[in-house]
């Protein structure tokens, strides 16, 4: 039986997106089908409708996203119906090089549903990142799926299937902050503020937020920062060295991902300290680093894909983390809105007046 559902379509490159009735159909052998229950705005569904990503129109919209899975197809064992879960964007195959060196964020065979889902015409959708949680139901490979404490609301749930799990993996997992380690977080939107939660959870004494916009850094002071540097007012380098005790810190996270925020993070680091770059940079962007500084500061320069999380071991710990009252997800929702709202949203992450918007279904 397929299902008739209401969704987030783009149809054309630039255009706005609408809302329209898609068909998902019933999961196949290792498919599941989910209950879409909250699904955060994040900037990717903004590239896929810009056609930054590729051309594969018309997409199915959202991705960080939580719900209940419905039903599932042959052979899937992981997850059952009722099961309360958060989206990942491919499941991996568990048996490729990276995933026997146990880093399968790099797994060379990772998938999602193979049916796909489809408008009214019986036009195919490509669903973003794999998902397409903008979505009353959406269709996925069952490894997608990671049960967590259904006690968790969505809204704030979903927020993991993405942008906080990067920002917080990037800090604890790629960075590996340990305790009394000074780190700066450069850029905090979604994700460097989730770097910024992360490293405060990890026992770092001193976390330093660098961004262009007040609202921000208030944000970031609010998520845990103890200091603050406004990139627009001064030299960002020279302020962390000084908060740090004239060396730089043990660890900083660029969650920008342009070449001139790349470059701070590399001098803004202590001798052997780790960068690590979660922002997202494009194909042409490059950096030119004299070898003589690589070379004579030491350390490690990283780069953090999906935080390098586990989705089976990280959700359900962050999960635990927030029910405790330890990890604020609720401070990334700056708002709730229905599945017509998506495109004034984009506005609003556009003009930096939200951490993230959240559909909820
Ligand atoms: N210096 C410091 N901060 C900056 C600078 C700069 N030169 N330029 C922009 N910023 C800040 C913005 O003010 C904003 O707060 O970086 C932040 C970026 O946040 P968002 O646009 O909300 O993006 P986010 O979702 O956090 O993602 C950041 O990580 O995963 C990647 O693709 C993602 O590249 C993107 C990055």
């Amino acid at each position: 039986m397929a299902h008739e559902v209401r969704a987030v379509v783009a149809r054309k490159k630039g255009a706005p997106v609408s809302v329209e009735t898609i068909v998902v159909p019933d999961p196949g052998p290792g498919e599941a089908l989910v209950k879409v229950e909250a699904c955060g705005v994040c900037h990717t569904d903004l590239h896929y409708r810009e056609g930054g990503i590729n051309d594969e129109f018309p997409f199915l919209l959202g991705h960080e996203a939580a719900g209940r899975v419905e039903a599932v197809g042959e052979g899937v064992t992981g997850v059952e119906p009722g099961d309360f879960v958060i989206l990942n964007w491919r499941a991996v195959c568990g048996q490729c090089r990276a995933c026997s060196k146990g880093k399968p964020w790099y797994c060379f065979a990772t998938h999602n549903a193979t049916q796909p889902m489809t408008l009214l015409d019986g036009t195919p959708l490509s669903p973003a990142l794999g998902i397409g949680a903008f979505a009353e139901k959406t269709l996925v490979a069952a490894g997608q799926c990671t049960k967590v404490d259904p006690a968790a609301p969505a809204a704030a749930a979903g927020l993991l299937g993405c942008g906080v799990m990067a920002g917080f993996g990037a800090a604890v997992n790629t960075g590996a902050v340990g305790r009394g380690d000074s780190v700066a977080v450069i850029g905090c939107g979604g994700v460097g503020m989730a770097a910024v939660a992360g490293a405060r959870l990890a026992g770092a004494s001193k976390v330093i937020a660098v961004d262009i916009d007040q609202r921000k850094l208030d944000r970031a002071m609010a998520m845990g920062a103890t200091h603050t540097v406004d990139g627009a007012k001064g030299d960002v380098v020279e302020a962390v060295r000084e908060l740090t005790g004239g060396f730089g810190a043990d660890v900083v996270v660029e969650a920008v991902g342009r070449p001139e925020t790349y470059r701070q993070a590399f001098y803004a680091r202590d001798l052997a300290g780790t960068v690590v770059l979660v922002g997202v940079p494009t194909p042409e962007m490059k950096v030119e680093l004299p070898l003589l500084d690589v070379f004579g500061r030491g350390g490690s320069l990283k780069s953090s894909w999906y935080g390098d999380c586990l989705p089976s071991r990280d959700f359900p710990a962050l999960i635990d983390l927030y029910l405790g009252g330890r990890f604020d997800l609720d401070a990334f929702v700056s708002e709730t809105i229905g599945l017509g709202d998506v495109e004034e949203a984009f506005e609003k992450m556009h003009r930096g007046d939200v951490l993230r918007s959240v559909v909820v279904l």
